[in-house]
């Protein structure tokens, strides 16, 4: 795993960027996954840019994103919506080319059977864009859930519908919803690479469980130490709980001319 510590949000938005529109400028049909949340803003803020400056080409690229919540996909709260506010009205990704789960089907397995389907027929994720939960969640993958997991819907835990709550996008804890649905473990280890990001002091502790603690089902996000591609980018601030802060300082001197993702991919 690389593991890069930038000094604040907007050094680390801006690498985080950089490893997506590398991706996306030497693979123009790259298929993304995608994540929500307040970490990822800042990335998608400099991907905006890049494509309105740069002229960072989404027209070929498709996304799928890790979740969403069991709420109409018109809700202000709903995934899709943040996506489409956040990101994709302000490039060139046609619609139908970017996928959320569904939250608000009749059949809610049946929906997260068929996400896993047209994942499959778009050849798998090249590149999952990953936040962490306070409770070390990926997606919504809770503690407790299976590291094998495929998309389902599962029950949010306590700790993630509080952090919902505080961050105001939900007028009340009785608001966020108690259900969602998530790409499981299994499904997000088969992504040829993850990039995963954590900003501010918030998320200090669950960052050095998920780095130097033992991989466990109770901080799922562990799990990305069975993944052989995983690019993992924190500002100071989520880094200031690692023990071994000299070595990742370290090896990204020593490793600084060696790609972060595969060439392959
Ligand atoms: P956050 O959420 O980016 O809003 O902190 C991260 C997550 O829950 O995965």
């Amino acid at each position: 795993m690389r593991v890069i510590i930038t000094p604040d949000y907007a050094t680390l938005s801006v690498a985080a960027a950089k490893v997506v529109a590398e991706l996306v400028r030497r693979k123009p049909t790259a298929v993304l996954g995608l994540a929500t949340g307040s970490t990822p803003l800042g990335l998608y803020r400099e991907l905006i840019r890049l494509h309105r400056d740069e002229g960072l080409d989404f027209r070929r690229v498709r996304s799928f994103n890790l979740d969403e919540y069991a709420l109409p996909p018109d809700d202000p709260n709903s995934y899709r919506r943040y996506m489409h506010e956040n990101l994709f009205r302000h490039i060139n990704c046609p619609d139908g080319q970017w996928k959320v789960p569904e939250g608000h089907a009749r059949d809610l397995d049946a929906a997260a059977h068929e996400y896993e389907e047209q994942l499959r027929e778009a050849g798998g994720i090249d590149l999952q864009v990953l936040g962490i939960g306070r409770a070390g969640h990926i997606g919504f993958a809770e503690p407790g859930s299976s590291l094998a997991g495929r998309t389902a819907v599962v029950a949010l835990h306590p700790t993630t519908r509080a952090d919902a709550a505080a961050a105001g996008h939900f007028p009340n804890l009785d608001a966020v919803p108690t259900r969602a649905v998530t790409m499981g473990v299994g499904t997000i280890l088969e992504s040829r690479a993850c990039l995963i990001l954590a900003s501010g002091k918030a998320k200090a502790t669950i960052w050095a469980q998920f780095l130097e603690g033992p991989v466990t089902a109770q901080v799922t996000a562990s799990a990305l130490h069975l993944h052989p591609n995983v690019v993992a980018i924190c500002d100071e601030d989520a880094a200031s709980c690692l023990h071994d802060r000299e070595q990742y300082r370290n090896a990204e001197r020593v490793l600084a001319d060696q790609p972060l993702l595969p060439t392959a991919i």
